[in-house]
């Protein structure tokens, strides 16, 4: 069998290109014993997939050069030498971008088609909805009645986060970078506010829209978006730092103004974390994630472009604004 792969072909410096990716085509062996042969049906692309890229320590192993890329990935089962596996079952896992691609049992989690739609498991009911529910209900900590303000509001992660506020009874204040995202946030999202930060009169609007200042400031962008709001922040303010994508792809540090006499003056709490943090708990936050899913408290939206060939794209997209939700590619439909 033959498959597709789209690899690192250089590491990108600043902003990646079409450039930093080069395709190849290659046999697919037989499955050892304990592994698969998978087709893949949808593939995720994420922000931290462009930390993987630079050749530095993080919390994650960096891509080498010339590797396949790698990412939540669902995929079919088309060959089986596993006790685990079946053909046709539909599996999640940190798999390659290919077409079709052998995986060893252990890296695989089957899916139950009947929880939902397949590509939920890559957005509300994956990564990014576990990363909202943990970030904001375990650091944030909102009260009813409180102000929250998230940035990257109209995103995978961001349109959950601004969700769960609501469901917890608080004030909600999104920040986005088009008017097309601040519609669907104020209209579909019942939204209280939504600020564009690309205004000329951001911080004006920002002050305006938070009246009684932020109690907390959930942050997926970081830069001069979160200058704006920390300067907001009330007593006991609870920051959780969960993504900083306005930095990613800077060929300079930047150093940005000092936040610690702004924390220190209100008693507030800045706090980091990677979802991986709550490995632990993965199981909670999916029940409760799809529970309200059912109830209709949460609704989920993503954005899906077909077509294996177009990874590239919906990963340069994210850095451009072009999703609202979750991006995902289709790759393939599930056999019958
Ligand atoms: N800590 C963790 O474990 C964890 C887990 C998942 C994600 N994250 C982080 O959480 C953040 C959101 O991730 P996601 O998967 O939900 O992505 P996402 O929000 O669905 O997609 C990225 C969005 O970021 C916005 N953006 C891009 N460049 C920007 C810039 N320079 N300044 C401000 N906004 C910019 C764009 O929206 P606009 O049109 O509004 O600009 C874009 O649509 C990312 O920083 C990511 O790294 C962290």
């Amino acid at each position: 069998m033959k498959a597709k792969q789209i690899r690192l072909a250089t590491r990108p410096n600043g902003m990646p290109t079409y450039e930093t990716f080069k395709w190849t085509e290659e046999t697919v062996a037989d499955p050892a014993q304990g592994e698969v042969v998978l087709k893949s049906l949808y593939a995720s692309v994420d922000p931290y997939m462009r930390g993987r890229m630079n050749d530095r320590k993080s919390y994650v192993e960096p891509y080498e050069v010339g590797e396949v890329i790698a990412g939540g990935v669902i995929a079919e089962v088309v060959m089986t030498n596993s006790t685990q596996f079946e053909v046709g079952d539909i599996v999640i896992g940190n798999l390659g971008w290919a077409t079709h691609q052998i995986a060893h049992e252990d890296s695989l989690r089957k899916i139950d088609p009947s929880k939902g739609p397949l590509t939920n498991h890559l957005g509300i009911l994956g990564m990014p909805g576990i990363t909202a529910y943990f970030g904001l209900l375990d650091i944030g900590k909102p009260a009813a009645g409180e102000t929250v303000v998230v940035s990257g509001a109209a995103g995978a992660v961001g349109t959950v986060v601004g969700q769960i506020a609501k469901i917890v009874g608080a004030k909600v204040v999104g920040i986005a970078g088009t008017e097309e995202k601040i519609s669907y946030l104020k209209h579909e999202l019942q939204f209280d506010e939504v600020v564009n930060y690309k205004s000329e009169n951001f911080q004006e609007e920002l002050k305006a829209a938070c009246a009684d200042g932020v109690d907390v400031y959930y942050d997926n962008v970081g830069g001069t978006v979160s200058d704006a709001v920390l300067r907001l922040i009330n007593k006991y303010a609870r920051i959780p730092v969960c993504g900083q994508i306005a930095l990613y792809n800077l060929e300079k540090p930047d150093l940005g103004v000092r936040v610690q006499p702004n924390l220190l003056v209100n008693s507030a709490l800045m706090k980091g974390f990677i979802v991986s943090d709550y490995g632990a708990h993965f199981e909670e936050a999916i029940t409760d994630l799809a529970k309200w899913l059912k109830e209709g408290k949460l609704q989920s939206k993503e954005t899906v472009l077909e077509g294996f060939e177009k990874l590239p794209e919906a990963f340069l997209g994210l850095f451009k604004g072009d999703n609202i939700g979750k991006y995902l590619v289709k790759i393939a439909e599930p056999s019958e």
